[in-house]
């Protein structure tokens, strides 16, 4: 293994310990809990130990800094170390573990930028503990109102405003940062590819294009509790019967619209084997190309579940918790990247940190292979060698913009 190899192992196995559940060995690391206070001391430590200066940002973002934080036109790297549950290790700390070593490389490269460099952790970018994804990313460039932000609850009814104080945070300087903002030049995500098509093109790193539009939708079903062995088959208001009608609703949409939906997270109440519930949530996920077609495909489940809903003498609501629109990388970092690195350049509809800031930061992306394709559980993988063509190759672009 090369000597880049070797020392992405080491920094890796320091942090893969790290919130990784036991049983299936796939992370447990949400935003704002002890585990996640435990990754970002190891990023903290690991930031000190190079001499970067640690900043946290007033929305909860670490930032380690080489070169002064006030300096114009900095160029930023960096991704999350928050999981979804029992997600992959790779998923965001790729790029957090690849930007920190990207530093040591173009110090030992003998690299003197002429503009400062950052590594940034951005917070909740799963969205997985308070449902907002790329919280953090979406509060700096104000995306995201800072009051909303402070009434999102988890799913024990934590409220963000709590859990971020008990960390430390002042919550009452929650909100965008225009000026931090105004002073990126340039900013470049490394992440773990989310699919196989690297793999397929046997190629370690690629570039990305764009993201595809996507949104989370809560759908809200109410019908009639009511006693599972004695009411009549025809007397039933049962709203699983209409959740579970608009889960196949979806499947059928996304595939009559090329896009893709997805129910992966469903809560009923009242929750047991012998009684018809009352109510049933469900989250729906949906992506596509264009936003025409993610507004058609949302739109068709919405009146797919209406329908049944009056079939069923149900009742059903859907409300956008998130949406977010077409990304290309389309400006100097990413054509820069395209060109520079030799590598291919693919679309993704994963959501990212770096398609928040594409709308104020010059942006681009890098994929690192990910042999299973898999991301989001446990088998989600890239190996040693790859990561580390993934820190060349990000040092490689990160010394061309910081000259
Ligand atoms: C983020 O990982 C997303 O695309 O959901
Ligand atoms: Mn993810
Ligand atoms: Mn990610």
């Amino acid at each position: 293994m090369t000597m880049t190899g070797e020392r992405f192992a080491a920094l890796w196995g320091s942090l893969s310990p790290i919130g990784r559940a036991g049983g299936d060995g796939g992370y447990l690391r949400h935003s704002w809990t002890d585990t996640d206070l435990v990754c970002r001391e190891w990023f903290v430590e690991e930031a000190l130990d190079r001499d970067l200066e640690v900043e946290v940002d007033r929305n909860g973002n670490l930032w380690a800094w080489w070169g002064s934080p006030e300096g114009d036109g900095a160029v930023v790297t960096g991704s999350h170390l928050d999981s979804v549950p029992h997600g992959g290790g790779y998923d965001g700390p790729l790029g957090v573990v690849s930007g920190l070593l990207a530093v040591d490389r173009l110090r030992e490269r003998g690299v003197t930028p002429s503009r400062p460099i950052a590594v940034v952790v951005f917070t909740e970018e799963e969205g997985a503990r308070f449902g907002v994804p790329c919280l953090g990313s979406r509060l700096l460039t104000g995306a995201f109102d800072p009051a909303q932000a402070l009434r999102l609850q988890d799913r024990d009814g934590i409220y963000l405003a709590d859990a971020m104080g008990k960390a430390g945070l002042d919550v009452d300087a929650l909100g965008p940062d225009p000026s931090r903002l105004a002073r990126i030049g340039a900013f470049v995500e490394l992440h773990v590819e989310q699919g196989r098509a690297l793999d397929v093109l046997d190629a370690p790193v690629g570039v990305a294009s764009g993201i595809w539009p996507h949104g989370r939708y809560r759908l809200d079903f109410s019908g009639e509790g009511n006693h599972a062995g004695t009411t009549r088959m025809r007397d039933r208001h049962d709203p699983m019967l209409t959740l579970a009608h608009t889960v196949l609703a979806a499947d059928e949409a996304a595939r009559a619209h090329g896009a893709h939906a997805t129910v992966g997270r469903v809560d009923v109440a009242p929750n047991a084997t012998n009684a018809i519930a009352a109510r049933a949530s469900a989250w729906l996920d949906a992506r596509a190309a264009d936003g025409d077609t993610l507004d058609r495909l949302v739109g068709a489940i919405q009146q797919r579940a209406e329908e049944r809903a009056r079939h069923d003498g149900t009742r059903v609501t859907l409300a956008a918790e998130s949406v977010t629109g077409e990304v290309a990388f389309a400006g100097d970092v990413s054509r820069l990247a395209a060109l520079e690195l030799g590598a291919p350049v693919l679309p993704t509809g994963a959501g990212h940190d770096a398609g928040v800031l594409s709308k104020h930061v010059d942006t681009g992306m890098l994929f690192v292979r990910n042999p299973t394709g898999i991301s989001h559980a446990p088998q989600e993988s890239a190996s040693d060698a790859d990561c580390a063509v993934g820190v060349e190759k990000l040092t490689d672009l990160l010394a061309r913009l910081s000259q």
